[in-house]
């Protein structure tokens, strides 16, 4: 069946600006806030945001993050509509604190910045195991984040955070125009607190999920993600590719994680990440980024 004849116009410009228009229409659109990462996050993914970037479809509905934690990516690509998640609550509070309260947490900052020392850090310490105050929550998470030794968030078995002072002579505990920039970001975007599994299945969305590494260093929230995990997290690729969704995986790259994946398609890249609980035991490692388009 021939298309219906539309009346054409003469059309401003040269060919090449209106081609790159059209084009332009079908992208995700970028927010201008230069907002970066407010937290430094076991496994962020930092180093290879570049290859990340690259790999991301050139257009898709709302972007998913199942896995936030420092959230690397979102902010390297800042799309216009997103659903983020984590399963860790104190981190999804921060989040939403951060969106919804951004003076609340630059005056609490303000007051950590002004009394930091190593009783502070240490009284600080204990209050963030009690908190229950999400703006104060949120304040504390970021204060100790970094002045902490190897300014790392990482809690022990008890579901605590024990690491201890870092050596910094003079921490930049407040970033103000980060934080606002953050908060900016923020509105509008959905914030929740479950395990990946929870979250909803979409047609025509793009998924990005960095879960804890495949038997690495997978001390995250005190909780272990197993090999039963990350054959959930297979399982729920394969429904979003029958939704219709687009996805994009980042996992060490071993022959477990490869079989779970063999029918997407698998591409090695490098990592300079932190392999271990010991923060200073930094190496290069080979990861995977795993996609079902190209
Ligand atoms: C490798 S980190 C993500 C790092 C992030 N991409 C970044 O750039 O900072 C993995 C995250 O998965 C979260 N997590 C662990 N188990 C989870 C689960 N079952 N469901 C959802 N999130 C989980 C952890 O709390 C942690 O924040």
């Amino acid at each position: 069946m021939s298309r219906p004849q539309k009346i054409m116009e003469p059309l401003p410009g040269n060919l090449d600006s209106i081609l790159t228009t059209i084009a332009d229409e079908n992208r995700p659109v970028l927010r201008e806030a230069g907002a970066r990462p407010f937290l430094k996050w076991a496994g962020g993914k930092r180093s290879i945001l570049p290859d990340l970037l690259a790999r991301m479809p050139a257009a898709y509905g709302t972007y998913y993050e199942p896995f936030l934690g420092g959230g690397a990516l979102f902010f390297g690509a800042q799309p216009a509509s997103a659903y983020l998640s984590d399963v860790n609550l104190t981190l999804v509070l921060s989040y939403l604190s951060i969106r919804d309260s951004v003076d609340a947490v630059i005056e609490e900052l303000q007051r950590h910045s002004a009394n930091h020392d190593k009783a502070y850090y240490v009284a600080a310490r204990k209050r963030f195991g009690e908190e229950t105050d999400p703006v104060k929550l949120a304040a504390l998470l970021v204060y100790l984040n970094k002045t902490c030794y190897n300014g790392l968030y990482r809690v022990n078995k008890g579901g605590f955070f024990n690491v201890p002072i870092g050596s910094y002579e003079d921490p930049a505990i407040l970033d103000e125009a980060n934080l606002r920039a953050v908060s900016q970001v923020l509105q509008g975007v959905t914030i929740k607190q479950h395990p990946f599994n929870q979250v909803p299945v979409e047609a025509g969305a793009f998924y990005y999920m960095d879960p804890p590494y495949h038997r690495t260093f997978d001390g995250y929230d005190s909780s272990r993600f197993g090999d039963a995990d990350h054959q959930g997290l297979a399982e729920f690729c394969r429904s979003l590719s029958k939704a219709g969704a687009s996805f994009m995986v980042s996992n060490s790259d071993n022959a477990f994680v490869r079989s779970l994946y063999r029918e997407f398609h698998i591409e090695q890249v490098q990592a300079s990440r932190y392999v271990s609980c010991k923060g200073d035991q930094r190496g290069k490692e080979t990861e995977v980024i795993i996609r079902n388009y190209q």
